[in-house]
């Protein structure tokens, strides 16, 4: 593969941009500089240099962040700024998407890909990918809102009810809700179905992976071969 098409499937900009950069010298091939942005690269291990950044190839990016509360999961933002901005320029301009949403004042695990098959298997309700969350309610949560929560409850727009895989009061205003899928405002909507009110939501995991407990709100990192096997791990009653 020609090294100025490597570097635009990276996100390093334009054709004319990457060839640029390359001629002007900014680029390092495996820790050597390269100025022919016809060179052959083999991807295969490959590490580009630019801005003294280094940066393994990747064919796909899969990417966590610890969301903040106050950002949107949308490339063109109403209220608030983007969770994009948090994320470096070149991941953004090879495509990055948000794998499901989260509201602008919910926090915890949000998963970005350019990889479209990965998003789709982890949004699908037909693969069953658990994403669970942490809801602090604004009543305290009574056995009637556990037991409707577990058996389902009736949301405005949809067919049938709708039940959590598994339901959990953590403290007297606080919920564990496993979902197996990401409708609109799902959590929130359910659990004003069932008589309460949500005033806090956090992701904390989705499938078997769970948010580092060492990543800050507004921080991301790259997700790992292992990190995808755990997230793509279909939900089991005996582990939730
Ligand atoms: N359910 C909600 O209501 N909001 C979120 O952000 C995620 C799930």
């Amino acid at each position: 593969m020609k090294l100025h098409r490597v570097l635009q499937s990276q996100g390093f900009g334009s054709r004319k941009g990457c060839i640029a950069r390359v001629r002007a010298g900014a680029v390092a091939v495996n820790g050597v500089v390269c100025d022919d942005p016809d060179a052959e690269v083999d991807p295969d291990g490959l590490e580009l240099t630019l801005d003294g950044v280094t940066w393994p190839y990747r064919e796909k990016a899969y990417v966590l962040m610890h969301k903040p509360a106050g950002y949107e999961c949308s490339h063109h933002p109403s209220h608030h700024p983007s969770v994009f901005a948090l994320l470096p320029p070149e991941l953004v301009v090879r495509g990055l998407q948000c794998v499901g949403r989260l509201d602008q004042d919910t926090t915890g695990l949000l998963l970005f890909s350019d990889d479209g098959q990965f998003i789709h298997r982890m949004i699908s309700p037909k693969k069953g990918v658990a994403k669970v969350y942490c809801a602090v309610c604004a009543e305290p949560v009574s056995d009637a809102t556990l037991d409707a929560l577990r058996a389902g409850v009736r949301l405005s727009d949809e067919p049938a009810p709708i039940a959590a895989l598994a339901c959990a009061r953590l403290d007297a205003h606080t919920l564990r809700l496993t979902l197996a899928e990401g409708k609109y405002h799902q959590v929130r909507r359910m659990v004003a179905a069932a008589g309460n009110h949500v005033d806090r939501l956090h992701r904390e995991a989705v499938g078997d992976f769970a948010l580092p407990a060492d990543l800050p709100p507004g921080a991301w990192r790259w997700l790992d071969a292992g990190d995808l096997k755990r997230l793509e791990q279909p939900w089991r009653s005996a582990t939730s």
